[in-house]
């Protein structure tokens, strides 16, 4: 295993900010982890895992150890008449099981194509678009505790998900180490097409599709939408869609009819932070090295490639004044600041 210090977080955050960490640490396998967990330094160290950074904002170096997976396993480990379960490795590229997984024609994560990030960080922020939430296709999650070493295996209920949450965004999960993901793929045909853009794409193209052309046509979506990480530094949607009251929304709606939204289970609403935005025209608003992706407001990007994370938190939060004072809503970061 390798121990890199003074390494630059560059290729591992979507943003392409320039941090450097004290400790970089990519990990193979459990037993990589059993043996840190037994090194009172790592015990006692400040300790982060990162994927890809596809959701992460580093607002300085980070003091401590950055620790990468790179468990790249994909394992058929069970199998019934109807589904298949693979335990896959926290490290392996989450777009490259969706290809795997569509190209075999199994179902239940084609909706998630061309999410930037690995399997862990999936599992861990409970990625979703299009109507589909990876929650629903995850059996448990495999995860060592970096002070003991010890395997958990915590079942989806211990997951506690939600949406773009899990118990492994709370303080108390901060030592756990997630190594792999079970996660139980559909044989037959079950198409997620509640997303009228997507459905209306999908049957255009064929009568009868497959994952793989549900696959190919959210990879269209996407790239029309959102920029390539490669190409302009972001991390995807910068806020969470917030939720309010079924009176709060009324209100809105009094004063915006055009208001889109989703009506949840519960009765309450969830408005898009990106049509909020929008609204207090900020598209294509600039500050600093940092501005509002031309055309998704809720995507903030780093311009010129040289933003530091402090450029974009200062920019999040003016994107946040704005709506709070036009709408009275709070929004609230969906990527994790790091400092
Ligand atoms: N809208 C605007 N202007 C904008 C952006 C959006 O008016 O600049 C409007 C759209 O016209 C639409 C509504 O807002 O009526 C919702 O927009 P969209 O369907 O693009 O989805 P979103 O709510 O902006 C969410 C997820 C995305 C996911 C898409 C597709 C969150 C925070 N974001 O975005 O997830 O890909 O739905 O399902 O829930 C991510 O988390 O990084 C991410 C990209």
């Amino acid at each position: 295993m390798e121990i890199l210090q003074n390494y630059s977080l560059r290729a591992y955050n979507t943003f392409g900010i320039d941090a450097q960490a004290d400790w970089f640490i990519p990990f193979a396998s459990v037993e990589d982890l059993q043996l840190l967990s037994r090194d009172e330094y790592f015990q006692e160290c400040r300790c982060i895992t990162v994927g890809e950074g596809s959701n992460l904002l580093f607002l300085t170096n980070f003091h401590g150890i950055v620790l990468h997976s790179v468990i790249q396993s994909v394992e058929r480990c069970g199998e019934t008449e109807d589904t298949v379960d693979f335990l896959v490795g926290s490290g392996v590229k989450w777009d490259d099981l969706v290809a795997q997984m569509a190209e075999a024609d199994l179902y239940g994560i084609e909706n998630l194509s061309l999410i930037p990030g690995q399997v862990g960080a999936a599992a861990v922020q409970n990625i979703g678009a299009y109507g589909a939430e990876v929650c629903e296709v995850i059996r448990e999650v495999h995860a060592v505790h970096r002070r003991t070493g010890q395997v958990h295996r915590f079942s989806v209920d211990e997951c506690a998900y939600s949406y773009r949450h899990s118990f492994f965004k709370e303080p108390e999960a901060a030592d756990y180490i997630v190594t792999h993901v079970l996660l139980r793929l559909l044989k037959h045909s079950h198409l997620k097409l509640d997303y009228a853009d997507l459905r209306q794409r999908v049957i255009a193209r064929t009568e009868t599709p497959t994952a793989l052309d549900v696959r190919e046509e959210v990879i269209r979506i996407r790239q029309e939408k959102l920029p390539d990480p490669a190409v302009l530094g972001n991390a995807g949607s910068f806020f969470m869609n917030p939720i309010v009251s079924a009176e709060a929304f009324e209100r809105l709606r009094q004063a915006y009819p055009e208001a889109p939204h989703y009506d949840l289970p519960d009765g309450q609403v969830k408005v898009p932070a990106g049509w909020l935005i929008d609204r207090c025209a900020l598209k294509g608003y600039r500050l600093g090295h940092a501005a509002v992706y031309e055309r998704q407001a809720l995507v903030l990007v780093n311009a010129d490639g040289e933003a530091t994370g402090q450029d974009i938190a200062r920019l999040a939060e003016y994107v946040q004044e704005q709506v709070a004072e036009r709408f009275g809503l709070q929004i609230t970061p969906e990527v994790r600041y790091i400092s």
